[in-house]
């Protein structure tokens, strides 16, 4: 593991990164468990990887805890995590305050149980003087749920008479997204083998650099975040310029 932490440039981290949490029923299938099991121990995943960006100096690390499209899932899973939400944020206030880390949150909230809503609004309320590294879930979030929410944002401001068209560019729509407050990630990691985006901060991550593992999420700790930024760091950023430009 040292080894690959002494890799890193820690002038050139990523200000923020992104991650698809995925694997965790497969994880807990291998394991002959059912695949709650593998959302707690998932947890455990959770608290590593915030503890270790946040050591590094990672300004903000988005997590994607729960989709719009997971509440598909059977009824029993849904309740689990939400459940697991309740409890991890309540258990894990302490250990955000001694680590100097904020959680913040992304989504339509107003559509998870009210208990969820209190647990997330406490947790928030409770971290929100701390100057380390940003903690944001993405819970119930998608992002055509975050684009057509802006979108009509802005035709009811355009309705209203406040804005004219030509007040409409790139920044003026970042302003009025759900991560208006945060900047782009430059990294985006997805565990488990899959590759997809799973519409997860499609605006935010027009120019990330994409990070795929087949680690299970209840299995990526400390180490894996590291080969990540190894990688990340070896790659050339070029924003449509030429080698030569940059
Ligand atoms: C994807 O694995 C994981 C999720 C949909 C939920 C992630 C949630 C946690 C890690 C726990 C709760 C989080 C917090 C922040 C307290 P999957 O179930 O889709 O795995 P599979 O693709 O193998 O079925």
């Amino acid at each position: 593991m040292q080894e690959y932490l002494n890799k890193i440039d820690k002038d050139r981290l990523p200000e923020h990164i992104a991650v698809i949490m995925d694997g965790n029923g497969r994880w807990a299938k291998a394991h002959g468990k059912p695949r709650v099991f593998g959302h707690k121990n998932g947890v455990k995943s959770v608290r590593e990887i915030s503890e270790a960006a946040a050591e590094l100096g990672v300004g903000y690390l988005t997590l994607y805890a729960f989709s719009t499209e997971n509440w598909s899932r059977p009824a029993l899973e849904v309740s689990a995590l939400m459940g697991l939400l309740v409890e991890t944020i309540r258990s894990e206030v302490s250990t955000l305050n001694k680590n100097n880390i904020r959680l913040k949150a992304i989504g339509d909230l107003s559509k998870l149980p009210k208990r969820s809503q209190n647990a997330l609004l406490e947790g928030i309320a409770q971290t929100d003087k701390n100057t380390g590294m940003t903690l944001i879930l993405a819970l119930n979030y998608s992002s055509r749920w975050e684009i057509t929410t802006t979108i009509k944002k802005i035709a009811e401001e355009s309705k209203d008479g406040l804005i004219d068209p030509s007040d409409v560019d790139e920044a003026f729509i970042s302003r009025r997204l759900a991560t208006a407050e945060f900047p782009d990630p430059e990294l985006l990691i997805r565990t488990s083998g899959e590759q997809r985006i799973s519409n997860y901060l499609l605006w935010q991550i027009a120019y990330s650099e994409l990070y795929f593992t087949d680690v299970f999420w209840p299995d990526f700790r400390k180490v894996h975040l590291y080969k990540a930024l190894v990688n990340y760091q070896g790659r050339e950023r070029r924003f449509g310029k030429t080698s030569e430009q940059l």
